[in-house]
């Protein structure tokens, strides 16, 4: 294992200059990375050239230039900032995205096809912005972080994408409701709720590269290298499964570094004074999910197992309320 070097993303995407940007070029920056159409009409079909090349396409016509460098975080009011600061989710936030920049690369540098090692090493790159992001957040706002780990290279970089592309499906799926619970409260100020608005829109373009990488990867794998492939998947669930529902967080904790990997499940309560109940978090999660795959064209593949999820506990949750209120005295 080595330490994280510096150009293992290899794409160094063509960004405009700060003087060049102003609110219309960023308004129509923002507009081109929420819509976008394949040219080809018809179907297209799964593990294709063309479903390869729409995927690909799309990411790359999908990016936001943006500069971390020129946000211009917002002053807050003494009680924001201390809503802000007391966020547990700091240090792993910037950790997540040293991890994921860092495996991205490193999957994407033992392609040998072209399109998708270019796709993925710039999803690596956005991953490091991300990064630069958040640091830069923390430091305009006084948050102190714990020393980073070193980022050693993934041994398996395709068990590391896996993981890290399964676990992004779940975690944006929940940025996704919160950060709009966090918008709707009024809890923290616009200016800063709209700064992270790329941030949070990119995920989504993150995770609609990966479940089209995913389904492209398993339609073009030979028959015998299926089953060890799903048994990979389906092990890569579980060990997510493991790690959110606790098993890793009092493993850490034990450790003395508590490491709050289920803030996406129970982070309501930071970001709005309103109690919100699970069943009514799930449901913002599944409108905002769609309304943030709406206008990527329809034929991409979007990912299905945390929605699914999520419908499912909504429609249970329902039920027992139904249950509950026929019961009632
Ligand atoms: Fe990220
Ligand atoms: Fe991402």
């Amino acid at each position: 294992m080595t330490a994280m070097t510096a150009d293992m993303t290899q794409i160094e995407p063509v960004r405009a200059e700060p003087a060049q940007i102003g609110p219309a070029q960023i308004e129509a920056a923002d507009h081109a990375a929420r819509h976008w159409q394949f040219p080809m009409p018809g179907p297209l079909r799964v593990g294709t050239d063309e479903h390869k090349q729409a995927a690909c396409r799309m990411f790359h016509e999908t990016f936001n230039p943006y500069k971390p460098s020129v946000i211009d975080w917002p002053k807050l009011d003494p009680a924001a900032l201390e809503r802000l600061t007391s966020l547990p989710i700091w240090d792993i936030a910037v950790q997540t995205e040293g991890k994921a920049r860092l495996r991205m690369a490193s999957y994407a540098a033992s392609l040998r096809d072209q399109e998708w090692r270019d796709a993925l090493a710039l999803n690596a790159w956005e991953e490091g912005r991300h990064k630069e992001v958040l640091s830069n957040l923390v430091q305009a706002y006084g948050i102190v972080l714990a020393p980073e780990p070193n980022y050693v290279e993934p041994r398996d970089a395709e068990w590391a994408y896996l993981v890290t592309g399964f676990s992004e499906c779940i975690d944006s799926f929940f940025a996704f409701g919160l950060f709009e619970v966090a918008k709707r409260s009024g809890y923290f100020p616009p200016e800063l709720v709209d700064t992270f608005e790329p941030v949070i829109q990119e995920e989504a373009r993150h995770i609609l590269l990966f479940a089209n990488w995913l389904a492209w990867h398993r339609r073009r794998l030979p028959l015998w290298r299926r089953p060890w492939f799903e048994a990979r998947v389906a092990a890569v669930w579980v060990f997510l499964a493991w790690e959110r529902i606790g098993i890793a967080r009092g493993m850490d904790a034990a450790n003395g570094k508590p490491a709050d990997n289920n803030f996406t499940l129970t982070g309501s309560k930071a970001v709005s004074d309103v109690d919100i109940s699970p069943g009514l978090l799930m449901a913002v999660c599944l409108e905002e999910n769609d309304r943030r795959f709406a206008g990527y064209d329809s034929r991409l593949l979007r990912p299905t197992t945390t929605p699914a999820i999520a419908r499912l506990f909504c429609w249970f949750t329902r039920k027992r309320h139904a249950n509950t209120v026929e019961g009632a005295p």
